[in-house]
């Protein structure tokens, strides 16, 4: 059994001993940090483990290589006040040394060790069904990366449908990435700033009646070919799978997709299919969020990442 269906199978069996146990806490079924069981609302952190012609582009993007560099173009992005949510936005809070925080830069290694093995910058982040902590995961995926000196990260809220990166961040969510698409707004209008100087952050912009057609634009693909040169990392933040099939739209213009799964509450069977709508897709990890505690401490963390090659996630 590959190591992806491991972790899977893990969380379907962790979910089973909870349902069973009167001693585990239960499954959140909402997942608010209120909700989460513990003191600081912080549950156990992610498992670290088309355009047309007359569409606005930023005339200078990606033309830095000849002159400016990629800091003095990205330099002309709006710099916004965040106001990011202290308890989940786990490097945006002035503390270095929070909960949660190792198994992200633990996920941020297994992710270099990756990327050694195959072309690995724009990472879709998802899960098979609603409030299994994508946007949390992708935020602070996106954060870690940002914090490696000379490491530029654009971060992207794609989920359309229900945007939530913004909120999250404490900022605006327009202009964003539905203003572009639409062709309203170019590269420079819709990436922002926040007090992380190489964090810049698209966020989803105009709410629009038909976001599936929207993210299955050329000129998404187009946005990211002309802001690729300009960073290292690219995370996206999408809707669940399952349900709708943004997602696996966005999938075919990422390297890899890292899989969210609720420990103690994600169904095995869905998780799996969530993995079948992305098996021609590299799956670089499976993030088991919110698993419970070992041995009743509740103050450690307990993660596993588990990062596999193009190879292996097909085998
Ligand atoms: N490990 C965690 N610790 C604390 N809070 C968390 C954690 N994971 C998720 N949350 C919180 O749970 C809620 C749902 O998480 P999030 O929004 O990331 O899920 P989602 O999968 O993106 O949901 P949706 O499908 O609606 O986009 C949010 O309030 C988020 O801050
Ligand atoms: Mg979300």
């Amino acid at each position: 059994m590959s190591r992806i269906h491991e972790a899977l199978k893990k969380a379907e069996q962790e979910r089973a001993i909870s349902q069973n146990s009167p001693v585990m806490p239960g499954p959140a079924v909402t997942p608010t940090p209120a909700a989460m069981g513990s003191e600081d609302g912080l549950y156990s952190a992610a498992q670290a483990v088309i355009a047309t012609a007359e569409a606005p582009l930023a005339a200078d993007v990606p033309s830095f290589a000849g002159g400016s560099g990629p800091d003095a173009v990205l330099s002309r992005c709006a710099r916004m006040q965040w106001e990011p949510e202290k308890k989940t936005m786990l490097f945006l809070n002035g503390n270095d040394a929070g909960r949660g925080m190792e198994e992200f830069r633990t996920l941020r290694s297994r992710l270099y060790l990756a990327r050694e093995r195959m072309p690995l910058k724009k990472i879709l982040v998802t899960s098979a069904l609603p409030k299994e902590g994508k946007s949390f995961t992708a935020a602070n995926l996106a954060q870690v990366m940002a914090k490696q000196h000379g490491r530029r990260v654009l971060l992207i809220d794609a989920d359309l449908r229900g945007p939530r990166l913004h909120t999250m961040l404490g900022t605006v969510a327009v202009p964003g990435l539905s203003d572009y698409l639409l062709g309203s707004q170019d590269e420079f209008a819709v990436m922002q700033r926040g007090p992380m100087e190489n964090l810049l952050f698209i966020p989803s912009g105009t709410q629009v009646s038909a976001p599936a057609e929207l993210v299955a634009n050329d000129r998404f693909k187009l946005l990211l070919q002309r802001l690729e040169p300009l960073f290292d990392w690219i995370v996206i933040d999408s809707p669940p799978a399952v349900p709708v099939s943004d997602a696996s739209i966005l999938a075919k213009i990422c390297e890899g997709v890292l899989i969210v799964a609720r420990s103690n509450s994600t169904p095995a069977d869905i998780a799996r299919r969530a993995r079948e709508e992305f098996s021609e897709q590299a799956l670089v990890g499976v993030v088991l969020n919110g698993m419970n505690q070992p041995a009743g401490d509740y103050s450690q963390y307990y993660y596993e990442t588990y990062i596999k090659t193009t190879t292996e996630s097909k085998s």
